[in-house]
């Protein structure tokens, strides 16, 4: 059997880049998708805006152009805009959603005659957030819309269970990432607090445990949802976030 292939998208920074170099060491035929082409090791990239169906259409082409096959689709771009709901641009709430929930519905749209063709079982497994189960405040739009494909995700495992495809979000607390590092300097000016003030009672106030998940751990779990094990979780989020949710 030809090895697996993937689409992970948002590859060239962070959690996805972590993911592409993590499915790519266990052996998987790899395409990562952002902005501007990425240059990954061992995978193919491709520069695409996936706020466009445009966009997203051209993924899942390119994968079966390249591989003739996608077993996994992992939708992980994204970006995070702090304001307070009456200063909020529309236009960044628009940005938002189509990024963070219609990029993910477009993609499996797209995908699911190829998943439904998985030999072992297609999966389709978000990065969402521990925001698609708690709210924090100035965060509208990312709220929203991880709410929104936890959503989609219960839809799809029900959809999919007949023909093999699982959907699982992952929903991580706070990741040591270019987009989290952003934040500090965003919540410092929306709190009118220092930066440092932000890292201690912002954005480590949520974890029980007062320390940052790496990316590479997030990598980890969504290698293990691939696994014959990880259908179980099918329809769920799974949730690991540092005891945040645990309130
Ligand atoms: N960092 C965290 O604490 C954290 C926590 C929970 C969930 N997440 C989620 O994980 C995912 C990845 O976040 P990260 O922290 O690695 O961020 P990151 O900023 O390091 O990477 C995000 C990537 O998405 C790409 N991207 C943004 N808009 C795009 C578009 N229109 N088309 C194509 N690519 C686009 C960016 O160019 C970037 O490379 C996001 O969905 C985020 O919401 C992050």
């Amino acid at each position: 059997m030809s090895e697996r292939a993937a689409i992970v998208t948002g590859s060239a920074s962070g959690i996805g880049r972590a993911v592409v170099d993590r499915l790519v060491a266990d052996g998987w035929q790899v395409l990562g998708v952002d902005l501007e082409e990425p240059d990954l090791k061992g995978a193919e990239g491709l520069g695409a805006d996936l706020t466009t169906r445009e966009g997203n259409k051209a993924a899942v082409d390119i994968a079966l152009q390249h591989f003739g096959r996608i077993d996994l689709v992992v939708p992980n771009a994204g970006f995070q805009y702090v304001a307070p709901v009456e200063e909020f641009p529309e236009e960044r709430w628009d940005a938002l959603l189509a990024i963070l929930l219609t990029s993910p519905f477009l993609l499996a749209k797209y995908s699911w005659e190829a998943l439904r063709a998985a030999p072992e079982g297609g999966r389709f497994i978000p990065v969402a957030s521990a925001h698609a189960l708690a709210a924090s405040p100035y965060k509208a739009g990312y709220v929203s819309a991880k709410h929104g494909v936890l959503g989609l995700v219960k839809t799809l495992a029900l959809e999919g269970a007949t023909d093999g495809i699982t959907a699982a979000a992952v929903c991580p607390g706070y990741v040591r990432t270019p987009l989290v590092e952003k934040q500090i300097a965003d919540q410092a000016k929306a709190h009118g607090i220092s930066e440092d003030r932000v890292i201690e009672e912002v954005i480590l106030t949520p974890h029980a445990r007062k320390d940052l998940i790496e990316p590479s751990d997030v990598a980890d779990v969504v290698a293990f949802l691939t696994t014959p094990a990880g259908r179980t979780f099918t329809g769920a989020p799974v949730t690991m976030d540092m005891g945040w949710t645990a309130r």
